[in-house]
């Protein structure tokens, strides 16, 4: 039976939104945490995000993990999975079959920051893999990872590219709290958007189904919901673009004529004017040498790095070694 605990209670939660979109809306240039997106609409939105035509990460990625499952589980040994960010589920699963085809008992922890699909995917994986001891964990994968509790014999996995969804000066420090909750010779793996030509990346962030457009203005109707804010989201376009230096896909909203926006349950009374643009999420591309400059001192060792005929996306191979950690 699925079994799931929610380490974000709402109270909690609803505080530190309001705390965090207050900082991050007075800044300059002014931003919104990505996390907000995945709200209940943002979490189906980006599901059929991973089904778009011009959206080629999902489907490489799982092409990948079919291929190389057997090979991770042979090499990690695991005897719990954990997946960082789990979402709908959906990629675990073909883990869990490798681990079943080499006859492996396991237990199977699924951590997100949305309850709801927690929920759900604990139960469709419990109900599919009756042999799984399976668990759900809410919260911020950033904040509240030690609640994981020690490793051994745990195989982690951040898939979907979303480690490109952090800052890249912020990913040694997230690494190396990975790293707190593995023991010597755990395991992590983690799914990478390559750089490749800018075209193709931006249309997979400009599809012509208006989807990821729809997906980014949802951050502005989950702060309304969650914060009792008033932000008019047709006045909002959506704008995403690749920065060749940075190496990065960032994704803002634009306003398209001057507006003022209360959030009661933050404190704040806000103008925009036409123009004005808030920056809610960064996606960025990783080169072989690129990833592996994020990790001395993060405890994690590069051990298999895989990767598609076309060098698309990559999924890497990272092993806790025995060493002193680097402060947190
Ligand atoms: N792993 C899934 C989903 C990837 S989308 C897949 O491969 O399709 C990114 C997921 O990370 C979403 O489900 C989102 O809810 C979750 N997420 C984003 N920021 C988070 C955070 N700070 N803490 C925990 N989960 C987070
Ligand atoms: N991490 C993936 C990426 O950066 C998935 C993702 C997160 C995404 N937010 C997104 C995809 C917004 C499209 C739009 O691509």
């Amino acid at each position: 039976m699925a079994n799931a605990i929610h380490v974000l209670k709402t109270s909690r939660a609803v505080a530190s939104m309001a705390d965090e979109v207050r900082r991050a809306l007075t800044a300059r240039p002014r931003w919104l945490p990505c996390k907000y997106f995945y709200d209940n609409r943002g979490s189906e939105l980006f599901e059929q995000i991973t089904q778009l035509p011009e959206y080629y990460q999902t489907r490489t990625e799982v092409a990948l993990l079919a291929r190389i499952s057997d090979d991770v589980v042979a090499r990690a040994a695991p005897r719990e999975l954990v997946e960082l960010g789990s979402g709908a589920g959906r990629k675990i699963g073909m883990l869990l079959e490798a681990s079943a085809r080499a006859g492996r008992a396991i237990r199977l922890v699924l951590f997100d920051i949305n309850p709801l699909f927690v929920d759900a995917s604990a139960r469709r994986i419990a109900a599919q893999f009756p042999g799984v001891d399976v668990h759900g964990l809410t919260g911020d994968f950033f904040n509240d990872l030690a609640t994981l509790g020690p490793g051994g014999g745990r195989l982690a996995v951040f898939l979907a590219g979303t480690i490109g969804n952090l800052h890249p000066d912020d990913v040694p420090r997230f690494l190396s709290r990975i790293a707190r909750q593995l023991e010597p010779d755990d395991a992590l793996l983690v799914g990478l958007d390559l750089v490749k030509d800018t075209v193709r990346l931006e249309a997979a962030y400009n599809d012509a189904a208006g989807v990821t457009a729809e997906f980014n203005r949802n951050i502005l109707r989950h702060v309304n919901r969650v914060l009792d804010a008033d932000f008019d989201v047709d006045a909002w376009e959506h704008v995403a673009f690749y920065d060749h230096a940075r190496a990065w896909i960032e994704m803002r909203l634009r306003a398209t004529r001057n507006c003022r926006v209360r959030a009661r349950g933050a404190g704040l009374d806000l103008r925009f004017r036409a123009g004005e643009e808030i920056s809610t999420e960064i996606s960025c591309k990783y080169t072989r040498p690129s990833f592996e400059r994020m990790l001395p001192r993060t405890g994690l060792m590069l051990e298999q790095w895989y990767s598609d005929d076309k060098q698309m996306f990559a999924l890497t191979l990272l092993r806790r070694v025995r060493m002193a950690l680097r402060p947190v």
